[in-house]
């Protein structure tokens, strides 16, 4: 389901880029980001949980993915990452053995990544100036393990589904599709005018009420009933500018299955405990101890599938034909 949101535009491929452009890598959490998450992400698959300077909201999702790959995915598999920014979970993966290939669409994302190839002497060359269409150059059945975080959320709907489709192809039989998904659910814990959107979109679409409600009385009824705070849309974030894709995570099996995939698993990385319009009042430093003591152990729990804003899934390819 995809919200519609009034004033918003679905984003064109060259606004997505021009999006991902220099003021959004040179954000300050983003370059803390960059300067830490390698050496973290190392770190906690060693097991250590304390010391770790990146914050629990970005490194959840990227050690969820590293571990699961670490763990079940023999060392010397060819695994291609889709959006990998500044190449982080690529550059982790290949220190741990395995032969990894990026792309971004995003050149400042790229560049970075490969000095950061350089100065773990691996090869920069295996960062990708490119869009989902570089999987078109890819042959079938020849990859174990596709990965694409924080990216599917942003494809219009003609792209999302060239992606399965090209994955599905290239990956080997059993190949394994890790993605992860803006959270529909999380509109109901989010508590905002965005929230009575939801309600309103999941009566409406439960059944024909038209004998009992004219066109768009539900909503205006709920709105005046409700009173709610305003979502804030912060200046750098994407979704602030343009509609973004989202997936609900009880149905979402469905959507894999019509692209040839089981949902092996769902995870929910990073919880944001509280409502997001409370964050503002509330000692961030601390939330982000509380999230990073207790969002891992808890990516599984059913509370988890409300107050997570994405959720990460492991999908396998199926071997019959569609
Ligand atoms: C939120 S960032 C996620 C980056 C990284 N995967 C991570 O986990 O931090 C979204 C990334 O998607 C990239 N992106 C957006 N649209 C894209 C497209 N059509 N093709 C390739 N990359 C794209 C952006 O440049 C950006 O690096």
């Amino acid at each position: 389901m995809t919200i519609k949101k009034t004033n918003e535009q679905v984003a064109s491929l060259s606004e997505t880029a021009s999006h991902f452009d220099n003021k959004w890598w040179t954000r300050e959490d983003a370059i803390s980001q960059r300067l830490n998450i390698v050496k973290d992400l190392l770190k906690m698959l060693d097991g250590e949980r304390v010391n770790l300077i990146t914050s629990a909201r970005i490194i959840n999702r990227a050690f969820l993915t590293c571990d699961f790959i670490n763990k079940k995915v023999k060392k010397g598999s060819n695994i291609l990452e889709m959006a990998c920014g500044y190449g982080f979970v690529t550059h982790v993966l290949t220190e741990k053995g395995y032969n990894v290939n990026a792309f971004d669409i995003s050149k400042e994302s790229i560049s970075s990544a490969r000095e950061e190839a350089l100065n773990l002497s691996q090869k920069p060359e295996s960062f990708h100036i490119e869009n989902e269409k570089y999987l078109s150059k890819l042959e079938d059945d020849s990859l174990d393990v596709i990965i694409g975080l924080g990216y599917l959320r942003y494809l219009k709907k003609d792209a999302q589904d060239f992606v399965y489709k090209n994955a599905r192809r290239i990956l080997k039989p059993d190949g394994i599709l890790i993605i992860d998904h803006q959270n529909d659910l999380y509109e109901m814990f989010a508590l905002n005018n965005e929230s009575i959107i939801f309600w309103n979109n999941l009566i409406s679409s439960y059944c024909d009420l038209s004998s009992i409600l004219e066109k768009d009385e539900l909503l205006n009824k709920l709105t005046k009933s409700i009173s709610t705070p305003i979502r804030e849309r912060k200046g750098h974030s994407f979704s602030g500018s343009f509609e973004v894709a989202s997936e609900n995570p009880l149905t979402y099996k469905d959507k894999a299955k019509s692209y040839g995939f089981v949902l092996n698993d769902i995870l929910y990385p990073h919880c944001d405990i509280l409502p997001p319009f409370l964050h503002n009042d509330i000692n961030k430093k601390k939330l982000d101890l509380i999230q990073r003591e207790y969002c891992l152990k808890l990516s599984r729990d059913w509370k988890s599938m409300f107050m997570c804003y994405q959720f990460l899934t492991f999908l396998k390819k199926t071997n019959s034909n569609l």
